[in-house]
């Protein structure tokens, strides 16, 4: 150990010296420094870049899906936090934001109170590896109040940057629930933050996330012509979360001058894009851009901006042509949370303690299963239907449960559901899984639970289509789901008939 000593300190150091000359200066701010015609260019580069790095719609998710391991194989917090650390040794002012509805997706408001405990700590999850990253500011999405505003307080507390909405307000006295800007140094720069929430929540919704004391909405256009003219005045660079419509946001970026940036979350007829095309992640409105990204987790938006000061309105930097004179830059990028990015090792040990589930089943709170009796489970069909048990204990449906034990995600109650037959129905607590474990005939077939006694008087119907689509979901698994083309690789052999 002791000889080898001497040796590596000389690679370090040699090291240390080479390093910066190898990763050099890119060969278009070279271009920039050198020329001679366009001096202001020359201060631009450097502490004036801005590495603006936004998620969108993570919908409460914190690791890649199983279920998508074989074609969409991205997302996860273990790696997005290793992809920011990284691009934080190349970037000195990186600013990093989240565009809302991140805590919990579409159906967590109708989850059962057995499962609100898992959903809980698992928004803590989230927040506790925001913290880790160093996020700087979230607006409040409408499905981050999906379990009430006195949740939503405790999870603020935690976090380490602020939740931002400008409003939302209490419906007595139109006051503020939360703070409604944010004002950011990055380097040289000052960026300014406005957050505004989708401003077409039902009123019962917003009742309900907290009963005491009702909440409401302010138009969403309304509130960004009161706020951005003092960010204009105040930042360099005004940044809108807007977690509203696509049209919305268009008529905002019209309307109300002085924001450079909107981040959209890209909601067309009332529906999230949960995956955004190309042709659609970038958009400029006049002098906005509105930048779009996919959900959970699976891609990140990023902004290299070379900013230069009375360079407003930013241009899109390209190969084929060079920027205007005296104009700022933008480049406009998604980065894929791929496998290939490391894991951060903190955020792993947050998720596997997640995983160990102390929160799965709060004990004594257990409803009554009264469709328990319903469910007749493989092993009873098994003892008539010999060939059509075989036939499905040889296709993946018969290992479902095994999938998630390979990677200790068999409690959670965000994966369980569609792996287990009659998960919250015919058992919730994990003593009780053993015979419904993985997808079983009950699944595809239904219920019929007198059928053993009388085969004749109690036949079941054909198969559907809509038992597949249950689990066989597109956000889910992201995956197509041909019936026709599915069904031949499932459906047991039929019986012999006279
Ligand atoms: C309760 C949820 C559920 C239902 C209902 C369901 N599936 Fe599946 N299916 C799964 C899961 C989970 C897997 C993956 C299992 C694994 O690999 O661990 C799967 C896998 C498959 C596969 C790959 C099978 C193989 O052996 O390679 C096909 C094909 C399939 N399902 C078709 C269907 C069709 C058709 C229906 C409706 C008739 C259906 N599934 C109903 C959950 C379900
Ligand atoms: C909405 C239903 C649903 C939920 C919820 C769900 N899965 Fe799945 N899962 C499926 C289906 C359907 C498949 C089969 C996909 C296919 O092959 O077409 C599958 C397949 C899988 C596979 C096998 C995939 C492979 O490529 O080998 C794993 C592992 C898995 N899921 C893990 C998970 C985990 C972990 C969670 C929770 C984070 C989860 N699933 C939640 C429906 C679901
Ligand atoms: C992935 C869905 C799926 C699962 C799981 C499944 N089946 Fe089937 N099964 C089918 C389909 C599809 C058919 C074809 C007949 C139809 O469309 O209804 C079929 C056919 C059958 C038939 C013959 C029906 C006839 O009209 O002759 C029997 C019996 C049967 N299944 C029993 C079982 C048993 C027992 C299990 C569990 C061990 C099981 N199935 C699991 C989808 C499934
Ligand atoms: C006691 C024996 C027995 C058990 C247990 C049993 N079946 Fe059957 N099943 C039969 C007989 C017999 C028929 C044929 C009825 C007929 O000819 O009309 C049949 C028919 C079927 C059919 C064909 C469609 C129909 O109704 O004719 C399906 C599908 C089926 N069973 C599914 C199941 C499933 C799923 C289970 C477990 C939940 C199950 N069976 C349990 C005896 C049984």
């Amino acid at each position: 150990m002791h000889r080898f000593a001497p040796q590596i300190l000389t690679v370090v150091i040699l090291l240390l010296l080479v390093l910066p000359a190898l990763r050099g200066p890119a060969p278009e701010a070279e271009a920039l420094r050198e020329n001679p015609s366009r001096p202001e260019l020359a201060t631009a580069v450097g502490s004036d870049d801005l590495f603006l790095v936004f998620s969108i719609n993570n919908v409460g998710y914190i690791d890649v899906c199983g279920c998508k391991r074989k074609k969409v194989r991205q997302g996860s917090l273990t790696r997005r936090a290793a992809y920011i650390h990284q691009a934080r040794y190349h970037h000195d002012n990186l600013v990093l934001l989240d565009g809302g509805n991140t805590l919990f997706g579409p159906d967590d408001g109708k989850k059962k109170d057995f499962e609100k405990q898992q959903l809980i700590d698992k928004a803590k999850v989230i927040i506790e590896s925001y913290n880790r990253m160093g996020y700087q500011a979230m607006v409040v999405g409408h499905h981050d109040i999906t379990l009430g505003l006195t949740q939503l307080r405790e999870f603020e507390a935690l976090a380490t940057f602020p939740l931002l909405s400008a409003n939302l307000v209490y419906a007595d006295d139109r006051s503020p629930v939360f703070g409604a800007t944010t004002i950011i140094d990055a380097g040289e720069l000052k960026i300014g933050v406005l957050a505004i929430t989708i401003d077409t929540i039902p009123t019962y919704y917003l009742e309900r996330a907290n009963s005491e004391r009702p909440l409401a909405l302010e138009n969403a256009l309304e509130t960004a012509r009161k706020w951005v003219p003092q960010l204009r005045e105040q930042c360099d660079i005004v940044v809108l979360l807007s977690a509203n419509p696509a049209d919305v946001n268009s008529a905002i970026a019209t309307e109300v001058a002085g924001i450079d940036i909107i981040v959209d979350p890209f909601i067309e007829l009332g529906n999230h894009k949960l995956w955004v095309d190309d042709a659609d992640s970038v958009k400029t409105v006049g002098e906005t851009i509105l930048v779009r990204t996919d959900a959970q987790g699976a891609r990140l938006g990023t902004l290299d901006i070379n900013w230069l000061a009375e360079g407003r309105p930013m241009v899109s930097l390209s190969y084929d042509s060079t920027p205007p004179e005296g104009r700022s830059t933008y480049w406009y990028e998604r980065v894929s949370i791929e496998p290939h990015l490391l894991e951060d090792p903190e955020i792993v040990l947050l998720m596997d303690a997640f995983k160990r589930g102390a929160g799965f089943v709060p004990p004594g709170k257990l409803p009554e299963l009264s469709q328990k009796d319903n469910y007749l489970t493989a092993t009873t069909c098994s003892v008539c239907h010999v060939e059509q048990t075989e036939f499905w204990s040889k296709t993946k449906h018969a290992i479902a449960f095994a999938s998630l034990e390979a990677n200790n995600d068999q409690w959670r109650q965000d994966c369980i559901a569609c792996h287990v037959l009659g998960y919250g129905q015919a058992f919730i607590d994990p003593a009780d899984a053993e015979p419904y474990k993985n997808v079983q005939c009950e699944n595809c077939h239904g219920l019929n639970p007198n059928h053993p006694r009388d085969p004749v008087k109690h036949p079941w119907p054909a198969v559907q289509e809509i038992s597949c689509l249950v689990c066989h979901n597109k956000n889910q698994t992201r995956i197509d789901f041909v019936f026709v083309r599915e069904r031949p690789k499932v459906a047991c052999p039929l019986m012999p008939r006279n």
